[in-house]
């Protein structure tokens, strides 16, 4: 759907802030409901989410390095660990890339959102920002890959799974670092807690605005346990991440009738 076709009102400046360059090959569009969105199941939504996926890795490499840039004085071993981030994604952005490629795709085929980019730029500190895309925008996609690394063995997809594979190692390792630093800095000063809950509170109304149409009726998978024990969160965490997702899924499942 084109957005001239739909009657939404523009996003909140206050919770987005500028889109990253895309050259003119890239149509990029504002909320979910804008992309093309194919049914599970079919060849083009497979092809659509190479193309997605690796935008969507580009926004995270691009965030990444922007907080590299942005906070020159945090402390080495969290910049170290941005740094790293910053070649992984390179790294997930150009696997994307080339698989696209090798099944016929191409750049610019399908329409783009940069929602991670855009709500980070209006985070302006370093915490916030790690507790948004680090512990839960990557956080999420480790239980969507470990999910999808499952899938594509299933159907024999080897090539895809060990991508899956691979990336999945690198996410637990950037979450991990966004974990570690964090609860550091809780440990020394628990009132950043309150730059934590406000970047969280502002991800989480930015969030209703770009899936207001759809897009997070996930119901297929839940928690990485393992996964996100690996990536540092405390078996508490874990355990509230589970029944938060269990809750929502349940609730899912019964909005599409499949109870
Ligand atoms: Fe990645
Ligand atoms: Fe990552």
């Amino acid at each position: 759907m084109a957005p001239s076709d739909t009657a939404r009102p523009p996003l909140d400046p206050r919770l987005f802030g500028d889109g990253p360059a895309r050259d003119p090959r890239f149509t990029v569009r504002e909320v979910w409901a804008e992309l093309e969105n194919y049914p599970d199941g079919t060849p083009e939504r497979d092809h659509e989410f190479l193309h997605r996926q690796m935008n969507e890795e580009m926004c995270v490499m691009e965030n990444a390095a922007r907080s590299l840039a942005d906070f020159p004085d945090a402390d080495w071993s969290v910049r170290k660990g941005l740094a790293r981030q910053c070649a992984d994604e390179a790294r997930h952005t150009m696997n994307y890339h080339r698989l696209l490629l090798a099944r016929g795709g191409h750049v610019g085929q399908y329409p783009v959102t940069n929602f991670q980019y855009r709500i980070l730029g209006r985070i302006d500190n370093l915490l916030g920002r790690l507790a948004v895309q680090n512990r839960s925008f990557e956080a999420d996609g480790l239980d969507a890959a470990t999910h999808a690394l499952a899938e594509a063995r299933a159907k024999g997809d080897e090539v895809l799974a060990e991508t899956y594979d691979a990336q999945q190692a690198d996410e637990v390792c950037h979450i991990r670092f966004a974990n570690d630093y964090i609860k550091a800095q809780l440990q020394q000063s628990p009132r950043v807690g309150l730059q934590i809950a406000r970047a969280l509170n502002l991800c989480a109304e930015a969030f209703a605005q770009v899936f207001a149409g759809g897009g997070e009726d996930v119901e297929k998978y839940g928690v990485a346990v393992e996964a996100r024990l690996e990536a540092g969160f405390s078996p508490e965490e874990v355990e509230v991440a589970v029944r938060q997702s269990n809750e929502r899924r349940a609730a899912v499942r019964a909005r599409l009738g499949l109870t």
